[in-house]
């Protein structure tokens, strides 16, 4: 699965690995060359979605429908913002043929994350989230300005956010970045989270997770149907 620049270099390794090809796209250009290029899946990821994306921060329940046509008969995987059953039942209704489900699985038994991760997805509000490349600036990560990032609020980001090329050139405020994590002042590392952390409310094992997701879509559609 490659996201987040021309994946045109790497179409023929995968290809000759005998895997299939998956692209995450963000906007409709890289939708309609995810195509051209022969793509096995799409996956449309909204803004919503925690950890970078595409600048335009397209919203999930817009995006993915004209993706899915765009993309007919090739499946589409909806992501960004889907965290509980409804939310992948409402990825099934827009013309997804499943969801890529990425920071519910940080709160889970199996995530490679530090646990102070999880507590804090488990605590937060989608509205304590934010999409700036401030904190890529920061920690000198070379991520191109396009493919900004959501995380969790942080005081750093509030205080360059809407500044990002003065804080590029700032050598002084990305050393007081550095010297705030070493102290402990901040946070190590920045907690990608998405918009729809507030359905993430417990910490369970990843397989049971996955069961409960499929049941909650299947009684949501169910009711529908009713
Ligand atoms: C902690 C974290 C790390 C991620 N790392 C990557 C990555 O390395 N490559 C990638 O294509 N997407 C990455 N993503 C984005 C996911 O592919 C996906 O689009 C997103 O998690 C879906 O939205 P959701 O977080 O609302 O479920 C990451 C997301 C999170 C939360």
């Amino acid at each position: 699965m490659l996201s987040f620049g021309d994946p045109t270099p790497f179409v023929r390794v995968v290809r000759d690995a005998g895997a299939l090809l998956i692209l995450q796209v963000t906007s409709l250009d890289e939708a309609r060359q995810a195509v051209e290029l022969g793509a096995d899946v799409l996956v449309a990821q909204g803004g919503e979605a925690g950890g970078h994306g595409g600048r335009q921060g397209r919203s999930t329940f817009s995006f993915v429908p004209v993706v899915a046509d765009l993309a007919a008969p090739t499946p589409v995987l909806a992501a960004g913002g889907i965290a509980d059953g409804r939310g992948l039942a409402a990825a099934l209704a827009l013309g997804a043929a499943g969801a890529l489900v990425g920071t519910r699985f940080q709160a889970t038994l199996e995530t490679l994350a530090d646990s102070s991760v999880a507590a804090a997805i488990i605590a937060g509000s989608g509205e304590d989230t934010e999409r700036s490349t401030v904190l890529d600036i920061a920690r000198g990560v070379p991520w191109p300005a396009r493919y900004p990032a959501r995380a969790l609020r942080h005081p750093f980001v509030e205080r360059w956010q809407g500044r990002e090329g003065q804080l590029a050139a700032d050598e002084e405020a990305k050393r007081a970045y550095r010297q705030g994590v070493e102290s402990g002042e901040l946070p190590r590392d920045p907690v990608w989270a998405s918009e729809a952390i507030d359905l993430i409310t417990d910490l369970r094992p990843a397989a049971d997770l996955v069961v409960d997701l499929a049941a909650e879509a299947a009684a949501t559609l169910a009711r529908l149907r009713s």
